[in-house]
């Protein structure tokens, strides 16, 4: 199971402050507008009973933003100011006290309901999400075993870009997630590339290499009829994109390479160097830096290999252990399928 990746972003803000700022204006606000209304103008009591009504927004904004803690202690706020004992009087009116009771009662009645309902609609999602997730998961997998032997390349990947994103300060649970699926798919194209091109021990020849170079497009064409993956298409589309100009397909550079394929760039070239592969042996953590420093400004973005440069090593020999081909296939599997993997370093 992955890693949660982040929080959903309100009004461009991220984070549980952001939206504790928000439902406090806006109950502070509402008790205003309740104090400042003229006693005994002729709108008085009609005015304040409306106004009162307005509690509903902020109860269930918090009751789906926080759940029940959330509903409770916003509708606590507002039973607070409705009883009179924030400014607003306490009607003489024994017809009128019951009727202050029963808005009262709405109030916690509604923040219950409310947040029972989201926290189930947030799980619902939540499934949904994880579904979708195991799906991709394992349809990277299968293409991983086919080409490399291994079934854990692209999960590996993947988790190194979401710790990259996160190096670039990337906190918005969307990017996270496009990221992440992005590098996850990264060559879910070849799976249209015939066997003996992809498979090919040697070196492929010229129309060879015209068909392997259609995977990166065949791929997001793939993603781009699916919805919830269009962005991550993006990344797909743009994966073997150079920083000078001198990847494929489209020859892009800088700037117009998306940023999440400029990420992938540099993440995997990264994986290629620290695993075994049947062309050569794994370098070290800090080779492999060195080739990416060496890189930066021709094959990679020079700010995204600074980013990566800065994630603790132990952080990536986690993400690393934590994808071990054995960890998939099994520890009997897994040593001997390494051993038969046929990848080119230059699909
Ligand atoms: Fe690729």
């Amino acid at each position: 199971m992955r890693e949660v990746r982040g929080q959903e972003a309100i009004f461009g803000f991220s984070g549980t402050k952001a939206r504790v700022l928000a439902a406090a204006v806006l109950m502070a606000a509402i008790a205003a507008a309740l104090v400042s209304i003229p006693e005994r103008s002729p709108e008085w009591a009609y005015s304040q009973e409306l106004v009162r009504k307005l509690f509903l927004f902020p109860i269930l904004l918090c009751a789906s933003w926080f759940g029940v803690r959330g509903a409770a202690i916003s509708t606590a706020v507002a039973t607070v100011s409705c009883l009179g004992l924030l400014g607003s009087p306490w009607p003489e009116a024994l017809q009128a006290q019951m009727e202050r009771i029963g808005e009262v009662a709405v109030f916690w009645l509604v923040g219950a309901l409310s947040s029972r309902f989201f926290e189930q609609q947030r799980k619902f999602l939540r499934d949904i999400e994880t579904a979708n997730d195991n799906t991709l998961l394992a349809l990277a997998s299968s293409l991983d075993v086919r080409e490399h032997n291994t079934g854990v390349h692209s999960q590996r990947v993947a988790g190194y870009m979401l710790r990259l994103a996160k190096e670039l300060g990337i906190r918005d649970k969307e990017k996270l997630d496009i990221a992440w699926r992005g590098a996850l798919l990264h060559d879910v194209g070849k799976i249209g590339i015939p066997d003996d091109v992809l498979l090919k021990p040697g070196p492929l020849t010229g129309e060879e290499w015209r068909v392997m170079r259609l995977h990166p497009m065949v791929g997001a064409g793939i993603l781009r009829k699916i919805d919830f993956l269009r962005e991550p298409a993006e990344i797909v589309h743009s994966h073997h994109e150079r920083y000078d100009g001198s990847g494929y397909p489209r020859g892009l550079a800088a700037e117009d390479i998306p940023l999440g394929a400029r990420m992938f760039a540099v993440i995997d070239v990264y994986d290629a160097l620290t695993t075994d592969r049947s062309y050569h042996t794994a370098c070290s953590h800090v080779e492999a830096s060195t080739s990416l420093r060496e890189g930066a400004g021709n094959l990679f973005d020079p700010a995204v290999v600074t980013a990566f440069a800065r994630v603790p090593f132990g952080e990536l020999r986690e993400i690393a252990r934590s994808n071990d081909t054995s960890l998939l296939l099994g520890p009997e599997a897994a040593p001997a399928l390494r051993e038969t993997a046929v990848a080119s370093p230059f699909h």
